[in-house]
This record gives structure tokens, sequence and C-alpha cells, in this order.
């Protein structure tokens, strides 16, 4: 007897599709029960490694003397670049410009040349301190501010994004301005570090665990820097203690570094940095400068814009290209511009190489095009909602994207209109006026800022994912897909659909770790389009043998195929009614094949770069959000005091899970634009390594009220798995409310006259020095 007893009456499955499942894991991340790489019993003889770093931005390396490295307690062996048996190269786009090790020369502050493999992990890193290297050093960029983007060295080619004539346009607006906004960049911070532990096999094989967004690149990877056919290489991992991005390629490091000790030394050999390292060593979102003219008219709408948009990739170009494009596709946020040029510049510099973070650039994207309604606003005096509302991308001659996409599905006037109201908007606009013009010291800022982006992967060809399935003959599932799990609930959403389409309890659905030795050639889990793609794969895995056991019956049975129904956790064939299980047995003894593969693909897609136009997203994602801060003028100190959410998931696959999602994402959002500030020195070090410099947000500093609402319309959708929406970094930009209502507090000690262009992230400082400059010129005039 199986401990699992399906309830053969029920009219429903339990776990099913669009019901509030609890994260499969969420009892064992609070009880310490989960399984991180580092939880994972060591193998026997599991030596540790730790990387030594470049303490200088750029330069050529004069001499290195790793003497006392080797001689050490407890050391085994120092890799450098010399000891790399394959090719010496991790560059995700296949650009060959990033090295696994340093290789002569060094390009940042932080650059691993070295590694050390030691008995502990702590003998290593002792041991890497006592490397004596000498450098040449050379001038370095680290600033996008100092470069000019003239003639400036980029990583990869810039994109151009244009419809209509911008210039010509602009110039006969009746009005115009220019502006520079600066955005930061931002850590991933995920609670789970870099970490990867590699097992050497027989033969070639290695097997790595490495905690990673993308199972298929790390295999790659570890299997060019080895030098031997992918076959050799497996890839697995169960869950990640959040990736955000920072583990779609950052991961190839550790885990290239691990799998070469490991074949050499014929011992595991596992690799996780701390935190300092983790975080001077591996890449961030992008930080951009963004220039903008914009003609408008004296309502306010706007007529053309011009943007560019440059960014601090660092020394190489890992997804620069991509992160810089997504940007350009989201300067329009859920604005139409009749004209408009954008172009991007994805400068080089000697800082960590910046890599995919959250949204991807589109929140950078965004940003542009908020702060653009926020000067229009100002230059014509009025709201800016009002201002985003004129401009919002309408019908048939208002609705044709920058890269010449028509919006097909555009719901941004209901949401704001829905969340204007339930949000009570205006009058909390005439109180807060009210009350600033009482308050000296305090005062409040309100604003409402939508949310578009697109959903699918803008290089065509990752749009596409594959599953596999196995019936066991108790009837229990096993599921494999090529997503990963970080946190976000990939894996319960994908098993809601499998045990949907069984119609059997998803506790008889076991999910499993992602390997690249059962679901092969993947895409990293990210663009938010997880569950799209692996959902899908997976129902086609599960629908296969759904076939294959109703046909079975059909025939055993005598009855017509449309005679079998798929009832709860039974199959109904003719007048009968027999227990899934039995079924499966009887299937299994007329030797029907209970596995099966599913794939999918996204259809509709297209996108040609040079000519910047195409159809590159499948489906648009809106939400948006009003929040309300109050700040101290005195001490530039802010607190959000309410935040209200309208955010659409299509017919949600699991409203429990998106909840958070949506929730998650706002924080996230919220400290990149607030508290979260990277530092570099002159010198290229960046200073704000650890939490006691780099400020996350804490519980306390979520919204005071935090009201948030799903818009789960399954009407405004494609055929997505079940009619639901990709929800993963959408949420991420509603938090650009935030920044706008900080804006907003601060226009308020100057009535309202003055743009405070308040750069991200708006830190206290940053909105302190707004108060004053702005008090300061409202003297002046
Ligand atoms: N949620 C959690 N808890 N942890 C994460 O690391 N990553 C985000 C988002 N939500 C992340 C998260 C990012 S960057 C992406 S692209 C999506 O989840 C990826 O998962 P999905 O495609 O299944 O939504
Ligand atoms: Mo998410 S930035 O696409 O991993």
């Amino acid at each position: 007897m199986t401990a699992h007893q399906p309830d053969l009456k029920a009219e429903k499955i339990s776990g099913g599709v669009a019901t509030d499942q609890r994260h499969d894991s969420a009892h064992k991340h609070v009880n310490g029960s989960a399984i991180y790489i580092d939880d994972m019993p060591e193998p026997a003889g599991t030596l540790h490694g730790c990387l030594g770093l470049s303490t200088v931005a750029h330069g050529t390396i004069r001499s290195i003397d790793l003497s006392a490295v080797r001689a050490a307690p407890g050391v085994v062996h120092v890799l450098t670049a010399r000891d790399v048996p394959g090719e010496n190269d991790i560059s995700p786009t296949g650009r060959h410009d990033e090295p696994v090790l340093a290789d002569g020369k060094v390009e940042f502050f932080g650059q691993p040349i070295f590694a050390v493999i030691a008995e502990t992990r702590e003998e290593a890193r002792r041991a890497c301190r006592l490397a004596k290297i000498e450098y040449d050093e050379l001038p370095a960029i680290v600033d996008v501010a100092d470069v000019d983007p003239k003639g400036a060295k980029l990583v990869t080619p810039p994109l151009t994004l244009s419809r209509g004539d911008a210039a010509g346009v602009i110039a006969k607006a009746p009005r115009r301005l220019t502006g520079r906004m600066r955005v930061g960049g931002q850590d991933h911070f995920y609670l789970e570090g870099h970490i990867a532990m590699a097992v050497p096999g027989e033969d070639d094989d290695v097997t790595v665990y490495s905690s990673t967004q993308h199972p298929s690149e790390v295999q790659h990877m570890v299997s060019h820097a080895l030098g031997v056919p992918s076959h050799a290489v497996t890839v697995e991992i169960r869950r990640m203690g959040g990736g955000f991005g920072g583990k779609e390629t950052q991961s190839n490091q550790f885990a290239a570094i691990a799998a070469i000790a490991a074949k050499r030394l014929g011992r595991a050999v596992k690799i996780r940095p701390d935190r300092d390292d983790d975080m001077t060593a591996t890449g961030k979102r992008h930080d951009f400068l963004i220039d903008y003219e914009v003609g408008f008219d004296d309502d306010g709408k706007i007529h053309g814009v011009d943007f560019s948009y440059a960014a601090r990739c660092g020394f190489s170009s890992d997804l620069s290209g991509p992160v810089t494009d997504r940007a350009l596709f989201h300067c329009d946020n859920a604005y139409f511009y009749p004209a408009v040029k954008a172009v991007s510049v994805p400068l080089y510099t000697n800082t960590v190489s910046n890599t995919a973070f959250r949204g991807f650039g589109g929140p950078q994207g965004m940003v542009g095009a908020e702060r653009v309604i926020d000067e229009v606003a100002f230059a014509t005096g009025k709201d800016p909602l009002e201002i985003r509302k004129i401009n919002f991308y309408g019908t048939s001659d208002r609705n044709v994207t920058p890269y010449h996409q028509t919006v097909e599905d555009n719901i941004i006037q209901r949401i704001v209109a829905e969340l204007e109201e339930s949000s009570d908007y205006a009058r909390r606009r005439r109180t807060n006026d009210a009350f600033n013009a009482n308050s000296r010291v305090i005062k409040r800022g309100l604003a409402l800022t939508p949310v578009k982006f697109g959903i699918s992967f803008t290089a065509t060809h990752f749009n596409q994912a594959g599953a596999l399935v196995h019936v066991y003959t108790d009837g229990s599932v096993h599921l494999n897909h090529g997503g990963t799990e970080m946190g976000q609930g990939l894996y319960v959403k994908v098993a809601q659909v499998v045990a949907e389409e069984f119609q059997i309890d998803i506790d008889q659905v076991k999910i499993t770790a992602t390997t690249t030795g059962k679901v092969p050639n993947t895409s990293a889990t990210a663009a938010s389009s997880g569950s799209d793609l692996n959902g899908m794969a997976a129902k086609n895995a599960a629908r296969t043998i759904r076939d294959r056991l109703a046909d079975f019956a059909a025939d055993k049975y005598a009855v017509p195929l449309d005679q079998i129904e798929f009832l709860p956790n039974r199959v109904r064939i003719g007048n009968q009614q027999v227990a899934f299980a039995d079924l499966v047995k009887q299937a299994y003894m007329a030797r029907i094949q209970l596995s099966a593969a599913g794939f999918y693909k996204t259809p509709k897609i297209h996108w040609n770069r040079d000519k910047g136009q195409g159809h590159p997203f499948y489906y648009f994602a809106y939400g948006a959000a009003v929040s309300e801060v109050s700040i101290d003028t005195l001490t530039g100190e802010y607190m959000v005091e309410r935040t209200d959410i309208l955010h659409e998931t299509g017919r949600s696959l699991n409203r429990a899970i998106d909840l958070g999602q949506i929730e998650g994402g706002f924080i996230q959002g919220m400290g990149w634009l607030t508290t979260e500030e990277l530092v570099w020195d002159e010198k290229g070090r960046l200073r704000t390594h650890a939490p006691s410099t780099y400020k996350i947000p804490l519980a306390s500093d979520r919204p005071k009220i935090f009201n948030v609402t799903l818009a789960d319309w399954p009407e405004n959708n494609e055929p997505t798995i079940h009619r639901s929406k990709a929800v993963g970094e959408p949420p991420f930009m509603l938090a650009i409310s935030v920044l706008h209502a900080l804006s907003d507090a601060v226009a308020s000690v100057a009535d309202h006259k003055i743009c405070p262009r308040l750069d991200a992230p708006a830190t206290p400082e940053r909105v302190l020095m707004a108060v004053e400059r702005l008090r300061a010129e409202a003297a002046r005039k």
C-alpha cells in the first residue's frame, strides 16, 4: 500500500492548476531540510577551492609568485590559466572575451587569476592571501560618466531603434527639453551565494552540482574548458537560494574551475566564495546614463523622443548585448511615441562584467521613459498621471512600438482606471497637498506608474523547452524539465500542470532536480518564461502518455475513444471507472510505454536586430502601482507609507505563488531604486561588498500598508499554458512608483514648479540634496 490514498470520489484533484498550492519546498526552506549544494553530503576526500583575485583594475601581469601559496598548510594544488586543459574562455555569447582565469592581463579589480585547492575551505582562503603578483598598471575606465561615448570602446555592437523622423518631429514640436538621468546598478544579493561541486567520474566524465539558472550552458562551458565532449559533463541543480539573473552566466566560472581541479586531482572539489568575493568577482545589474530629448505640446502629449542609453558593461560582453537591447525595448514603457529614436551604448569599463538581473535592462529602459513623463508634467504644470494617461498606447493608430511590433493586448487603461479608483488616488492627492501645505519638515509624495513588459527571449532560438515524464507502475509520476527552481515556484507550477493533465493529486507527482542528462539543450530559466515554456513542454509530455493510456483503455475495454474520460484520480471507460493507478498497471502489463519527452516552442515571434524591427515578444504583461511616501526634509530619510498594486497574471496557475512574486519583485525593485548603492572608488575597487555597506530592504522598509491585487483576467491572453501570464520579472518595475513618489515629495518644497530630476538610487542623501537644490532654485526665482 502506498502512503497516498487518492479520494476516488473527489470532484477535484488536489493541487491542479489555478489553485493556491503552497511552494513545494516552503516548509523545507523554513525548517532547514531543503538541500542546497552546500548541504549535500560531501564525497570522501572532497577538496575546497578559493579564487585569487586581481588587486588592480587594469594592467598586465609582470610576475606571479605562488610559492608561498603552494607551501601553505593544506594546499593540494594551485591552478592558473596555464592549467586550463581546453579553451580558457567562458564567454556565453561566443565572443571569446572572458577567460576562466586571467591570462597575462587583468581588466578589473577582483578578476580571478588563480585558484587554490586545499583540504579545507579555511586553508584555501588563508593560502590565497600569500600570492605575490606584480602588475604593470594601465589607465582604468571605471565610471561611465567619465567616458566620451563618441569613439568609446564598446563590448558588443550597439542597437538602434527608430520609427518616424524623431529629430524632425522634435524640432517642430511646440515645446522640447533635454536631460540626463543616472540609474544605478544592483547586486543580486541571493541568500545562497555562488557554489559549484564537481565530482570526477571515469574516463572524461564529471558531474557538476552548480547553483545555476542555466545548467546547459554550464555543461557546455565546462566541456570547453576541459576540452571534452558535452556528453562527458552532467550538470545538476535541485534548487538555488535565489538567482535573480545573477546565476544565468556567472556560475560558469566556479563550475569550470571546480571541474578542472576535480579532473586533475581525481577528487571532488567544491568552491563556495564568501560574500565579499562573490560581490567583488561576479557581475551585477548594469548602471546606465540616459540622455533624452523630447518634443511635446502644451497638453503634454509627446510628439517625439530621442534616447541614448549608455551602460557600464564591464570588461567583457557577457549578456550586455541582450540587456542593453532590452533597455531599448522598454524605453516606451506603456507609452506611444509618434516618432522615436533610441540607441544603446554598451560601454567597456574596467569593472566586473555586468549581467542579467530581474528585468534584464527593461527596468532601466522604463525608468528613462518615466523620467521623460515627469519632465513633461513639470514643464506643463500638470499631474504626472494625467501626462501618463494621454500618452498611453491606444488602439489602431497609436499602438506601434519603437521596434515596430503592434501592441495587440493593451489593457493599461483598464488597469490604471481600476487602480486609480481602488487606491483612492484623486482624494489622496488632495489630502497630501493639504498636508504638505501645513507640514514644515515632513512632506508627502504620491505617484502612480504603469508597467508593460515584453515576454519572450529576444534571441528567438531560446524560446524552446523540453520535459521528461515517467509514470511508474504504481501510478506515481516522475517529472523533469529544463527549468530551474530559484524560489520563484516554477517546479510547483509545472507539477500542477502535470497533475491537471493526468487528473491526479499533486502529491503523486515527484518534482526532481534539473539535470542535463534528462533534458538536453535547454535555455536559461530567465526572461520570466520558465512556466510558459516548461509548463507547455511538460504538458505535452504528459499528454502523450495520457493519449497512450486512453488508446489502450479503448482497445482493451472495447469502447470508443470518446468514452474515455480522465476524472479525478480515476478514468471512466464507458460505464466503468478504474483507478488511475490500476489503469497504469494494466497498461504496463500490455507493454505500453509509460515514459515520454515533451517539447514546446513559442509561436509568432521573430526579430531582425539589424533592422531593429520584428515581433520579439509573444505578449506583454501589464501592471500598475500607486506608492505614497513621506520624506524628512531635514535628513532626507523617508518611508513608504502605502503601496497599492494591480498586476496582471492572466488566469494565474497559482495565485499564492504569484502574489509572492509580485510582493517580492516590488520590494527588490524598491531596494534598487532607493537604498542599494554600489560604490567603486577611483582605483576600481568595489567598496560596497558586504551587507555592512550595501543596503538591501529590510522587512521594516516594506510599505506600511501594502495592498496587492491580481488582475487574473484570462480573456487578454494568447493561448499560453492554461492562459496564465509570466510573472517573474514584471512586478519588479512596479517599484518605479516609489522613485516617483519620492520625486513628488521633493517637488513639494518648490511648489511643484521644478522637476526634481531625482536620480536612482534615491538614497536619503540624494533626496536631501534634491530638497536643498530645489529650495535654492526656488529662492533664486
Ligand atoms: N523569485 C525568487 N524567489 N528568486 C529568484 O531568484 N528570479 C527572478 C524571478 N523571480 C527569482 C524570482 C527572475 S530574474 C526571473 S527571470 C524569473 O523569476 C525566472 O523564473 P520564471 O521564468 O519561472 O518566472
Ligand atoms: Mo531573469 S534577469 O531573466 O534571470
